[in-house]
């Protein structure tokens, strides 16, 4: 039955962790996926989160379904966290609100959600570069994929003029994705101040923000700060879409939790689409799984726990920083040509080295260090044990 069926390309990122798995080098490194690593290179189970596991466990819960949109707990707290509590819209009762399959799964419904009832276009709008899975989710929910210039190369920085231009030079009403903090794969945000006059472009240009936000507290380190485009946004009389993701700052990858929001203008309004998303959702997974949501509300719902959790997520953010800094001493110091600042002036998981596909794929092979063909490094997967050696192959490979 099969046989005209073509063998299709390895997944950009996944790809990279088969790739690395297979490798029996004993100093392999996989800085592929955005997975978070401890500082011995070992998967990070948050005690905030172990704590919620026996909570859960003492409780005894039941294994029955979740309504088509989740968690109502779940839905409740993760708005709340993205927009703040006294945003308005929540307050006014106005946001449709769907536990999701993760940011994924929330890209998923809003990209589908946006195909089916969005009257003023059919493509949404993409930063240059943007995370690899972007575009398969918005191609395969039948919107037409489109970018704005974001990178500077020159600089290894935000090219501000150029997103503005091309922001302001799209139709009318155009879906714009932003990345809300932290941007995959750069690590380059724009300012407060750049935020604010986005905003103003688009008011004026009426277009529609879509923004995916899967590193909330990853890119500061406070939940808070990072929520600032977002909810300047809101405050600004927007009203986005929201896709939300707890595996980096919940450290729950496989747990699949995350959100998908949509602010409305009325109750009546987020009465008529909550029904339309609980269409769109039954036929394809019917309602969500229920462990992780749990688990966020347990976390998120308890003062104390929640304080505990917030720690934690600095302690990740702030592992990160300093490996950035390493790094970039490191580099300097082996005379390693080129300019290396980018690497700690970049922020949340990602590192946009610079390096071109041909030494990545040198790396890959020489040295069995592993990263997506973009140059991106996970920062999260070196630690003092593994730096020096990466240091020293980045640096030969520059070299040539
Ligand atoms: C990444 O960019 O590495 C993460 O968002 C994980 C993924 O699913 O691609």
């Amino acid at each position: 039955f099969w046989s005209q069926v073509p063998q299709g390309p390895a997944d950009p990122i996944l790809g990279v962790s088969e790739a690395f798995k297979a490798d029996k080098s004993s100093k392999k490194i996989n800085l592929g996926v955005g997975a978070y690593r401890d500082g011995n290179g070992k998967p990070y189970v948050l005690p905030s989160v172990l704590e919620a596991e026996k909570r859960l466990f003492n409780g005894s819960l039941d294994k029955e379904y979740l309504p088509i949109t989740g968690l109502g707990d779940f839905t409740k707290l993760s708005a709340e966290l993205a927009y703040g509590k006294d945003s308005k819209p929540i307050k006014e009762g106005r946001v449709a609100v769907a536990q999701s399959i993760s940011g994924t799964g929330a890209l998923r419904i809003g990209t589908a959600f946006l195909a089916r009832f969005y009257p003023h276009a059919k493509a949404i709008y993409l930063p240059s570069p943007s995370w690899g899975n972007h575009t398969p989710i918005a191609k395969d929910s039948g919107l037409e994929v489109k970018q704005y210039t974001y990178f500077d190369k020159e600089t290894v920085g935000l090219n501000f003029e150029g997103m503005k231009k091309d922001i302001q030079n799209a139709p009318n009403n155009s879906i714009i994705l932003l990345h809300a903090c932290a941007h995959n794969p750069t690590g380059i945000d724009p300012t407060h101040e750049q935020w604010k006059e986005l905003s103003n472009i688009f008011k004026e240009k009426g277009h529609f923000p879509f923004f995916d936000m899967a590193y909330q507290g990853f890119a500061s380190g406070d939940i808070d700060y990072d929520a600032f485009a977002l909810r300047h946004f809101v405050s600004e009389g927007h009203q986005p879409i929201l896709t939300q993701s707890f595996a980096k700052n919940m450290g729950l990858y496989g747990e699949r939790a995350g959100a998908f929001s949509i602010v409305c203008n009325s109750a009546e309004e987020k009465a008529k689409v909550d029904s339309q998303i609980k269409i769109l959702i039954r036929p394809l997974y019917s309602n969500p799984p229920v462990h992780g949501a749990r688990l966020v509300s347990a976390i998120l719902g308890d003062e104390q726990l929640r304080a505990q959790w917030l720690t934690e997520v600095k302690g990740m953010a702030d592992r990160i920083i300093d490996m950035r800094h390493g790094l970039q001493s490191m580099l300097e110091d082996m005379n390693t040509p080129g300019s290396w600042k980018h690497i700690s002036n970049q922020i949340g998981m990602f590192s946009f080295t610079g390096l071109k596909a041909e030494a990545v794929d040198a790396l890959a092979a020489n040295a069995s260090i592993y990263m997506t063909r973009d140059g991106r490094i996970s920062m999260a997967g070196l630690n003092k044990n593994n730096l020096e050696y990466f240091a020293e192959n980045v640096s030969k490979a520059v070299k040539g």
